[in-house]
Formats: C-alpha cells, structure tokens, sequence
C-alpha cells in the first residue's frame, strides 16, 4: 500500500510518500518567521501553498512514484494553526477528487508517536511527546491515548522560542538557542512541576529579566536546564505509576540532544529501555502523516467521504 502524507500544522509543509511501513521521501519546505516575530498565520498559509507544488512534486520524484501508484492521501488534521492546516487540507481533498484516491485525516500528535515508536522498535510504551506548542505525557490503554501529565501554560518548544526572540536572536528557535547554552554556567532559575504537570511561564519571565543583568549564555544554559529537568522529574513520576518499562521521546523538542541524554542517564538508573527516532522524523514531516495514515486506515476504514474532512485546530490525541 502506497500512502502520500501531507503534514501542515505549523512553520512546516512537507509531503513524504510510504509503502507498507517504509518511507520512501520526505519532502520539507519550512516556513521562517520575519526577525524578532512569530510565526504570522496569514504568512504561513501564503508559504504553504506558494510552495506546495514543488515539495509534492519532489516528494514524488524521490519515491519514484507517480499519483497512479498511490493507494491513500493522508493530511495532519490537528492540532495546529488553522490558516496553515487549511492549505494541508484543501490541496489533500483537491488530490483525492483529482485522482479519485481515499483520504484520511490525521492527529498530528498520533502521527508523531506512532513512527517513533515504529523506528524505536517498541510497543505501547510510556510516551513523552514535546514540541513547540505540547508537553504531555501520554499513555495508550484499551485503544485510547491518555494524557497523565501536561504543560498548564505554554509548551517547552514556546519557553525556548519566547525566551530567545526576548534576547533578540536572529532565529529565535530552539535549536539555535542549544547552540548559544552550549559551555553556560548554572544560575538558579524558578522550578515548577506539579505532579505530572508542568508549568513554564513563570520560568520564562524570571528568566527574561535576569538575561537583563547576567551573561545571555548562562541564562540559556539554565533556563534548557531547568526545563528539561522538570521534565524529567514529571516522566519518572508517570514511570514508576505506571509500572511501565519503555519510554520514547517524539516531537521537535526530542531532537535536543542534553535532553536525550538526561533522560537516558534517568532510564538507565529505572532499569527503563529508552528510545528516540532519528531527527529528520520528529521535526514535523510528511512521512509520519502518511505512515500514520496507513496504520489507522488498515485498523479501521473511515466512512467518511472526501468533502467532508476538515481541519480541526484543537484536537487533542486523548479525544481521537
Ligand atoms: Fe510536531
């Protein structure tokens, strides 16, 4: 079964193109926010469809396939911006009406978990997706995902971009903020977990202002510090109350490699198989939509018909 997945939540449109389980491309064209901004939804829509035609052709081109050989066209339903998820849909449900394909849409979060626990090699375990928007700790029980813990405010992707567009960062983005904290020295900074919850505001304005009078690079050092110890804190909780004995990482935050490693150093000590999928599948990308797509439309065919798909900007993985 060939599927064509369609990711476009956020910053990111991409298009990858799976066969059984196997991806074959993964097209990327990302979105850049104009200096000292966020991401401005109207901008984001034009990006996404200015160059969508070029990412779906690559996308096709790299899988040596052709739009005859795709059985499935699977789209990122929610969560995310809606102008942006509004371009991913109306070009998915155009395709299937072209070329008269199945569609089906797609939790973005589901689609995160699934490949990574695909690429990790695990079955159900413990599930800690972070990415700029969520923070959550997610089981799956009976069918169902369950989120035991959460940020109560903004997610670890928006503490790290916030903080870095305060500083004035060119790109204020996580990664180029890893870059920065790299050699910093600790200053004490607020800590707030709350059971299996998190909370990151208060860091993120205690933060802002003693970046005023400290050094930029020891206040990013501290502030990734805290962050991902909090998290840390939070997950071995939910490990432990749920007796489970695998955890895997998704989402665009994974990919930060001082994370990865506390948490492994963590699992390690709990005697807990650790597990993170390579980088290029947990920034948002196109071929966990379309392997996703395929997993849930072999469980369960949708009875849905092409016109009838619609973005949904809130939807949560524990109300799929
Ligand atoms: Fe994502």
């Amino acid at each position: 079964m060939i599927t064509l997945g369609i990711e476009s939540t956020a910053h990111t449109l991409s298009i990858g193109v799976t066969r059984d389980g196997r991806v074959l491309s993964n097209a990327i064209d990302m979105y850049r926010a104009p200096k000292g901004k966020g991401m401005i939804p109207r901008e984001l829509a034009d990006h996404h469809a200015a160059v969508f035609a070029g990412v779906f052709r690559k996308a096709l081109g790299d899988a040596e396939a052709g739009m005859d050989d795709v059985d499935l066209i699977a789209f990122s339903q929610g969560p995310g911006i809606g102008s942006a998820l509004a371009v991913g849909c109306g070009a998915a449900k155009y395709l299937a009406e072209k070329y008269g394909k199945k569609l089906i849409g797609v939790n973005h979060c589901y689609a995160h978990v699934k490949i990574s626990e695909h690429l990790a090699g695990m079955r159900n375990p413990l599930i800690l997706y972070l990415s700029g928007g969520n923070s959550q700790i997610i089981i799956q029980r009976n069918g169902l995902y369950h989120v035991l813990g959460e940020t109560l405010d903004i997610g670890i992707g928006n503490l790290f971009d916030n903080f870095a567009r305060s500083i004035g960062m060119k790109h204020a983005h996580g990664s180029e903020l890893e870059r920065l904290a790299h050699g910093g020295k600790y200053v004490e900074l607020p800590y707030s977990v709350k059971g299996m919850n998190l909370v990151f505001s208060g860091l993120l304005t205690h933060a802002e202002k003693v970046a005023k009078k400290e050094s930029k690079k020891d206040v990013a050092y501290s502030l990734m510090e805290t962050a991902f110890a909090m998290t840390c804190e939070a997950t071995e909780r939910a490990l432990f109350l749920t007796r489970k004995k695998s955890l895997v990482i998704c989402g665009g935050v994974a990919q930060n490699r001082r994370l990865q490693k506390m948490l492994e150093t963590m699992c390690k000590e709990d005697k807990i198989k650790f597990g993170v999928a390579p980088d290029e599948f947990n920034r948002d990308n196109g071929a966990m939509i379309a392997y996703a797509g395929e997993v849930m439309y072999k469980k369960r065919k949708p009875a849905m018909k092409t016109e009838e798909w619609a973005p949904l900007p809130n939807q949560r993985i524990d109300r799929i």
